[in-house]
């Protein structure tokens, strides 16, 4: 069986490649290299001893992505290709609708004409807003403050706008939590470009020294120690979820004798239940890198919320899936990353 990955040369998407390898799956990657470089590609290879195809192409390029699906013929697409910086996403909106909406769009333009009609999308747990309550459950209301996550809403729209125009396509929305952690074998791993905006990047980067101290945006909210709180599940964790998703798939249409669409639209949140504050990742960071990280208070970042975390119960009770790796695991996959590849994969 033959999966076809968006934005697999990215963070979750090369996590998720070694895990459809190692699944014995066949895999063809497409992107555009504009956040990710082809390096994963070639130590996922080194890990698995597998291969995926690489096609380095915009999925907002109809002819490209036409040739890649003749010449694939795929089961089923993953669809991680986007941009996903929030405070980027202010500055530059056109940009983030251009390039996610527009990709996406096409993307599905070509998988309705070549008749490949199953797919698996990223989604997120920004489509909840600011939660009345945690854990959140799939059925809580969503709603968007930036335009990275209306992106993300708009393209969970289209495709049940799709779904409803024609039910022979099986579509999985995975919301995922924060993804943090690397492969255990600390050859792939999360390689943002310049200073991280996200927490777990720049913790790692004051460990390694290339960032002087960590700062917590704020230590008054309403939380147990007044620094947000959220749920981080560890990417090898996020990318068996990805396999769990198509082999639902598979399974409900063989259950049904071959029937297209047989699952139907389906929503998950992928996360662990459990939710961390800023200084407990300070703690446990510090405790998998073997020294005491820096930190001072800052204001609160604009747009943050209070507290988000997962009811993970219906990805265990459908999907068979829940995540394994606790805090300290995720710490310390992280720390052998960083800390074997300080500058990411330029790392010589
Ligand atoms: P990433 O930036 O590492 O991976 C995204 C990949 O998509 C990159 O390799 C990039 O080069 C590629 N890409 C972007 N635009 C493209 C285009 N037009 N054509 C082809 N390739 C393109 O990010 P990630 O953290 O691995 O995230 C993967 C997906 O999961 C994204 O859709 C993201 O929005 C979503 N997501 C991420 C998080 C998170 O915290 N990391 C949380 C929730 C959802
Ligand atoms: N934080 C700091 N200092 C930093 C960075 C973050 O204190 O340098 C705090 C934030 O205020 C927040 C927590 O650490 O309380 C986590 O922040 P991240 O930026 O790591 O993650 P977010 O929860 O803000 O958002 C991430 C992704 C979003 C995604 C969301 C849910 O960036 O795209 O998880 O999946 F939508």
């Amino acid at each position: 069986m033959k999966i076809l990955v968006t934005g697999g040369t990215g963070y979750i998407g090369s996590h998720t490649v070694l895990e459809l390898l190692e699944a014995g799956m066949e895999v063809a990657v497409v992107d555009n290299l504009c956040n990710s470089s082809e390096e994963s590609l070639k130590r996922v290879e080194q890990i698995t001893g597998k291969k995926a195809v690489f096609y380095p192409v915009d999925i907002r390029d109809e002819d490209g992505m036409r040739d890649v699906f003749l010449k694939e013929q795929p089961y089923a697409v993953i669809h991680f290709a986007g941009l996903k910086a929030v405070g980027e996403s202010v500055e530059i909106p056109l940009k983030y609708y251009d390039n996610n909406i527009g990709g996406t769009l096409t993307l599905l333009h070509i998988m309705k004409e070549v008749g490949c009609k199953n797919i698996v999308f990223s989604s997120s747990a920004t489509v909840y807003g600011n939660p009345a309550s945690v854990p959140i459950r799939e059925d809580f209301p969503t709603s968007a403050t930036n335009p990275y996550g209306r992106t993300k809403l708009m393209i969970e729209n289209i495709l049940r706008d799709l779904y409803r125009s024609d039910d022979s396509w099986n579509i999985i929305l995975l919301r995922y939590f924060n993804p943090i952690g690397a492969h255990e074998s600390g050859m792939i791993g999360e390689d943002p470009a310049g200073i991280p905006n996200n927490l777990l990047p720049y913790v790692a980067k004051v460990a390694v020294g290339k960032l002087e101290k960590v700062h917590v945006f704020g230590n008054d909210y309403n939380t147990p120690d007044g620094t947000g709180v959220r749920d981080y599940i560890h990417v090898v964790d996020l990318a068996k979820g990805h396999i769990k998703a198509i082999e639902k798939i598979v399974k409900t249409e063989e259950a049904e004798n071959g029937k297209a669409g047989a699952l139907g639209l389906k929503v998950y949140n992928l996360g662990t239940g459990n939710g961390y504050s800023v200084l407990d990742i300070v703690a446990a960071f510090s405790k998998a890198c073997g020294k005491e990280l820096p930190y001072v208070i800052d204001p609160r970042r604009a747009g943050d919320i209070d507290m988000c975390y997962a009811d993970p119960a219906l990805a265990k009770e459908e999907l068979g899936w829940s995540a394994e790796y606790d805090l300290d695991r995720m710490c310390a996959d992280t720390w052998r990353w960083q800390s074997r590849n300080p500058d990411g994969y330029a790392t010589k």
